[in-house]
């Protein structure tokens, strides 16, 4: 018996952007630990990021992952592919038809061949070791190939390629917060959209933008879809609640790819969540351990927190008023599950359809800590907030697995395969 009574019933929360480190460096994070601090944030589905070591690349290592990461998951789960160019372009369809959700194309690293893992420091890995990444024409033909099966191609939105590499790795250090926005202007998140634009525009791929960050972005993103594109967008709550006047407080705990940007850029991102130009937010959870998130802004790894906060804060901006109970839901539930091919189907595991649910007192309210988050490195931007309104439940195929905030009854996770065959945009 599930007494809802003066709570806001949503489809279960669905996190589409969640990097668990599981395999490869399980000494920051494994899938037990992100799938444990999603449900007990209150979102029933994690998509998990093909950048584990080795990455996604193949069908094989696909269901490898499927297999390992079904034994860990709290939550429903599904798996991104990753699309490298020529060196993959043989496994898309295969990756989709396994129920990829999407693939992800990482524009402007390079893979090592020994560990499969990615790298963007070239000089960190033999030369004769690192797969480079693709020329345009090979990127035009990738997004050629996820188009004829009707796929998502995802990327960065910002082109560390071409700018976003220059300064920081050809010997311009980084001490401080502006020589990080310097290295990775808002002008590389909107010449990196432009261009994954032209080849959607050209190959009529769906092409689909994950953590953008500025107005920059917003604009192209918006110019892009009126003139036809077949392009959408994504944020991440740290782009929504912080700026770059929280770096003098919060120190490399802030650090992330791209950076927090201005307060302008932050209403931008607002006005497109209103606007429809981003249809769905996750939480690029990105763990590191503790001692590097406190290295300077050089050298603290990029990346932070996030499964466990994403709704706790989509949920406060809903009661101040930021965006309405429809739109929260439609940005962390139904139009995320349909930008990802997450359909019901007879006997299959769907997010919201199969009696997922996140209830929300909006009268409540919620304290983000350290000491209660259930991450391997608990640290957070976020410690010490409190925040309005307050996810009290989570439903997980049709039973209560999660109450104030802690787990009930056992993991009951379920692989979730995305069928592209009836998408839409
Ligand atoms: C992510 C990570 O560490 O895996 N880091 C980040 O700053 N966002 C990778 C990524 O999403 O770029
Ligand atoms: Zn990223
Ligand atoms: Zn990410």
């Amino acid at each position: 018996h599930l007494d809802a009574s003066g709570q806001l019933v949503f489809p279960g929360f669905i996190d589409p952007h969640v990097h668990s480190r599981d395999p490869g460096a399980t000494h920051k994070e494994t899938f037990h630990h992100s799938t444990l601090g999603a449900l007990c944030g209150g979102t029933t589905t994690v998509l998990e990021m093909p950048n584990a070591v080795p990455a996604v690349t193949d069908v094989a290592t696909f269901e490898r992952r499927r297999a390992e990461h079904g034994e860990k998951a709290w939550v429903d789960f599904g798996l991104w592919g990753m699309a490298l160019g020529p060196a993959n372009l043989n496994e898309i369809i295969g990756l989709h038809r396994a129920g990829a959700v999407a693939v992800k194309f990482f524009w402007g690293y390079a893979l090592d061949r020994r560990t499969k893992g990615l790298v963007y420091d070239f000089s960190a890995a033999p030369p004769d070791s690192l797969l480079l990444p693709p020329e345009n024409g090979e990127v035009l033909e990738m997004f050629r190939e996820v188009a004829s099966y009707g796929g998502v191609l995802a990327a960065h939105c910002e082109d560390r390629h071409i700018l976003a590499r220059s300064a920081e790795l050809l010997g311009h250090p980084i001490s401080t917060y502006d020589d990080l926005l310097a290295a990775r202007p808002a002008a590389a998140e909107a010449t990196s959209i432009a261009v994954g634009a032209q080849f959607a525009r050209l190959t009529g791929c769906r092409f689909h933008v994950v953590h953008m960050a500025s107005a920059e972005g917003t604009r192209v993103v918006r110019e892009a879809r009126a003139a036809g594109v077949p392009i959408t967008a994504e944020t991440c709550p740290h782009y929504l609640t912080l700026t770059d006047r929280d770096a003098a407080r919060l120190g490399p705990a802030i650090k992330v790819y791209p950076p927090v940007r201005t307060g302008a850029d932050q209403e931008a991102l607002w006005a497109a969540i209103g606007d429809g130009v981003i249809s769905s937010i996750g939480s690029d959870h990105a763990p590191h351990l503790v001692e590097e998130k406190m290295l300077g802004f050089g050298q603290a790894p990029a990346g932070g927190l996030g499964v466990e906060t994403l709704a706790p804060l989509m949920v406060d901006a809903m009661v101040r008023g930021r965006l309405s109970p429809v739109r929260l839901a439609q940005v962390l539930s139904s139009s995320t599950a349909a930008l990802y091919g997450l359909w019901p189907r007879k006997g299959a595991v769907r997010p919201g359809a199969d009696a997922d649910l996140t209830l929300v007192d909006p009268s409540g309210g919620h304290s983000i800590s350290h000491d209660r988050m259930h991450a391997l490195n608990p640290v957070t931007a976020w410690d010490g907030w409190t925040l309005r309104g307050r996810v009290t439940t989570a439903v997980l195929g049709g039973e209560v697995a999660m109450r104030d905030g802690e787990p009930v009854g056992g993991r009951r996770g379920r692989f979730v395969a995305a069928d592209h065959a009836r998408s839409r945009g």
